[in-house]
Formats: structure tokens, sequence, C-alpha cells
């Protein structure tokens, strides 16, 4: 007969072909935690149900703990045989104290409600972790933005140089972005800290169990009651994906703007040696492979995320073994958010933007244009539209030359033509990229001014967002050890 634990009512074991095809040992390697952790709440809760007495709860308990010590050394390995890390875990306490004890830890719970359970306990911590990379990223933006308020830097849009800005503007917008991905983290925290323990198989069970009890054991936020909809729905993966998806496009605009400012054309961003790679053949080569192979990565997640979209359709409630292709890509995922925040961290911390260059950049590509024509605007009362055509019509002129707006006496005598006189001291100061910057007054604006403010506004949202962070680590830190004494 067959050695599983649920062989009874089989004449003959299973297929190993079925068995490779079906077993979920690999994936749920790092399960492995947070399956004891819920056996450990499952058992203390039977206990105040008085479903199993002390003694059993306690020896049970006991063993739990060890193997989860087992697991801390990396000395527990999961047995292909045994499916996945329920039936591994069961088979271990039993193993270890019998079946006359261990075999009651199945009582009133199901591998449909454990699966979930464990998966949302994995995934609350992921998520914590990957937003505490992302807080400390922000962070160091800010850092370096509050250095960068008057360096200047270059504003594309249509990747055609278009206003001059700071660097302390650009590194403010990510920290601005990131800082709205820790939010949504939290919402998406919020979705995945909810308990389906208790849900069992998918219609409850008549042992008179306390699901609020094991609840608030794991330190969970809230329940999801219906037992159906707990041990079938999974849609808290989607969510999770779906925010480690927006992650990822964020941090390939960052990847892009790295490699393409990086190249020689652009030549306003120096990468450090450490962070780039050669040719094989072209001895001069120095490539930005760092930002390059990010922006690749984001396939990965956005492939995570079409793939539970669709392994989830049409599967119909109740737990069906679909259900189990959750996990792999969504593993995948969260290790290349990690591992992509972590570097595009030191990257740009790494990374020297050049103002030198900007600055010509923009005098050359008439960046400060807009400028003088809101002050034909605004000193002399010309429409805007009119002001944009002459200013318009300057530029052509000048480039036809050769020229730029450094050129006094030529746009003066262009200017002549509209009854406009400038002074040169005004022309430079309405025309000289960093004065540019520090004219705009507008809330969110480039200047100096606003992005201090902008810095004091972010750091204080980020403090919020951290303080999130660090309370919801030390429930899930109190909740831990609490489950992990010994009690006989
Ligand atoms: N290994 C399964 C999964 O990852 C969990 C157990 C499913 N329950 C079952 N009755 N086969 O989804």
């Amino acid at each position: 007969m067959s050695t599983k634990l649920w062989a009874g009512r089989f004449n003959k074991g299973i297929n190993d072909e079925v068995l490779k095809y079906t077993a979920t040992t690999e994936t749920d390697q790092r399960l492995i935690k947070y399956d004891i952790l819920g056996s450990l709440a499952h058992i203390k809760m039977l206990e105040k149900c008085k479903i199993l007495s002390t003694h059993t709860a306690g020896k049970i308990s006991n063993a739990l703990i060890a193997l989860y010590r087992e697991n801390e050394n990396n000395n527990l390995t999961l047995n292909v045989e045994d499916e996945d890390v329920h039936l591994n875990i069961e088979k271990m306490v039993i193993n270890l104290i019998g079946e006359d004890i261990g075999g009651r830890i199945h009582t009133a719970r199901s591998r449909n409600d454990q699966v979930v359970t464990d998966t949302r306990l994995y995934l609350r911590q992921a998520i914590l972790d990957i937003k505490e990379l992302l807080e400390s990223f922000s962070s160091s933006l800010l850092e370096l933005a509050s250095r960068n308020t008057e360096s200047l830097a270059i504003g594309y849009t249509h990747v055609q140089p278009a206003q001059p800005i700071t660097v302390a503007y650009w590194y403010t917008a990510y920290a601005s972005i990131f800082t709205r991905d820790c939010k949504r983290l939290e919402n998406t925290f919020n979705s995945v800290n909810q308990s389906v323990l208790g849900a069992c198989a998918l219609a409850g069970t008549s042992f008179n169990i306390d699901r609020l009890y094991s609840k608030s054991l794991l330190a969970f936020d809230g329940l999801i009651e219906n037992a159906l909809d707990a041990t079938s729905s999974r849609d808290f993966v989607i969510e999770t994906i779906s925010s480690l998806a927006t992650i990822m496009s964020n941090l390939s605009k960052l990847s892009e703007e790295i490699v393409t400012w990086n190249s020689f054309e652009y030549g306003l961003l120096d990468i450090d040696d450490s962070f780039s790679t050669g040719s094989s053949i072209m001895p001069q080569k120095k490539n930005p492979v760092v930002a390059e192979l990010a922006k690749g990565k984001v396939g990965r997640v956005y492939g995570a995320l079409i793939q539970i979209l669709t392994t989830i359709k049409g599967v119909s409630l109740g737990y069906n073994c679909d259900l189990q292709e959750d996990k792999p890509m969504l593993w995948d995922a969260i290790d290349t958010v990690r591992s992509t925040i972590n570097i595009l961290h030191q990257h740009v911390l790494t990374s020297k933007y050049n103002s030198k260059r900007a600055s010509e950049m923009s005098w050359k590509n008439f960046t400060t244009i807009t400028e003088l024509a809101n002050w034909l605007t605004k000193e002399k009362d010309i429409p805007f539209r009119r002001s944009h055509r002459i200013t318009g019509e300057l530029t052509n002129y000048l480039m036809k030359h050769g020229l730029d707006l450094r050129s006094h006496s030529e746009v003066n005598q262009f200017l002549s033509k509209f009854d406009i006189f400038i002074s040169k001291e005004k022309l430079s100061n309405l025309t000289d990229p960093l004065e540019v910057v520090k004219k705009q007054i507008s809330v969110g604006s480039t200047s100096p001014k606003s992005v201090l403010a902008m810095i004091d506004n972010l750091s204080r949202q980020l403090a919020d967002t951290k303080s999130f962070t660090v309370s919801k680590l030390e429930n899930i830190k109190i909740c831990e050890a609490k489950l992990l004494q010994k009690n006989l």
C-alpha cells in the first residue's frame, strides 16, 4: 500500500511521472517556516477550544518547534514523495511523536486553508521587506536631492530638450514615485494580511473552533470569513504581483534614463566602473549593463502578472489544483523586484550627473526660451500666443545663424522689429538656465525653494510609511516569538 497520508482509498501508489508533475516540494521550500507557524497557531487554537488536550497540544507544538529550529539550520528537506510542504511537515511530526498524538495535528483543517495561510504569511513578510528597500532608496534620493538643489539638469519631453531643471528635482521625482509605490504596498499588505485558517477544505467544520483566535495568534488584521471564498481566492496574489509590476515599471523608467544619459551622445550621467562591463572584442566599451538588465527583468514580473491572471481565469470556487501554479512565478517576481531595487539604489548612489554638460545642452537647445516668452507676456502685456510666435521666430533665426540666447545684440536686433528692447542683464537673467530654474515658483516646480518644500513633504510621507513597516514587522516578530514559546 502507498505510504501517502491520504492512501486509504487507493489500491496502488502514484505514478512517478504524475508525482513529479504534481508535487510542489521545490516551490514550497520557502513556505516551510510559515507552514510550521500556521500549524503552531492552529494547535494553540485547538487547545484553547478544548479540541486537543494541553498535553497533546504541547507535544505537537514542541515537535513543530523542533522542526522550525531544524529548518533555521537548513537541515530540513522536503521529500517529493510527500507532495508538498503540508504533508511533509505533518509526516515529520508523526515520525517524531507518533500517530496517536501527531496524527491529531490535522484536526479541523485542510491543505486548502493551510496553503493560503502559508502564502499569505510569506507574502506579508516579502511585501514589508520590499517596502523597506524602497523606503531606504527613497531616503537616499531625498538626501541626494537636498545636496543638489542648485545643480543644473536638463528636462526632456518627447526625448527632446525641454526646460532646465535641477538634479535635485529629478531625484525628488523618483522619491515621489517610490513613496507612492510604498503606499500601494501598504494597501497590498492590508489585502494580504487576512486570515483564512479554519476555513478547512471549503465548508468549514463541525469542530467548535475559534477562527478569530488563530487569526490573532498569527497577527492577521482580519478574517476572510466565507470558507469557500477563503480557500478559493487568489486575488491577493494578483494584487501583490500587480504592485510589483508597477514598481518594476517605475524602476525601468529610471533604468532607461541611466542607459540613455550615460551614452556618449547625451553625456549627462557618469556611471561607476563597478557598475558596468566591457566588451569581449571592442576594447573601448563600457556598457551600462545593470540598468539594461533591470529593464529586461521587467518582463519577468509582467509575465508573472499575465500568468496569474490567466491561471486564475475560469477556476470555479472550491480548491482546484490549477491554483498551485500561483507560486513559482510569484517567487520569481518577488526575488526580481528585491534585487532590482537593491542594485539600482547602489547604482544611483555611485553615478554622477554632469551639470556642465546639461548647461551647454540647455543653451544650445534653447531650453529657456519659454521664460523669454513668459516675460513678454508678463512685462510687455503681449498675449502669450503672440509671445510664443515671436520667440519661436527668434529661435529659428538664431538657429539659422548658429547662435544662441547668449548673443545679446542679435537677440535685441531681432526683437526691435516688434518694438521690444531687452537689456543685456535682463536677457541673461531670463535665459540663463539656473536663473530660469530659480524663477519657477509654482507648487511642485523645479526651483530650489519648491524642491526643498517637496523634500520636506516627502520626508514626512516617508516617515509615515516607514512607521507602518516598522510596526507591522514588529507585530510579526512578536507573534512568531510567542508561537515558538515551548509550553510543556
Ligand atoms: N500544493 C498545493 C498548492 O500549492 C496545496 C495543497 C492543495 N490541496 C489539495 N487538496 N491538493 O496549492
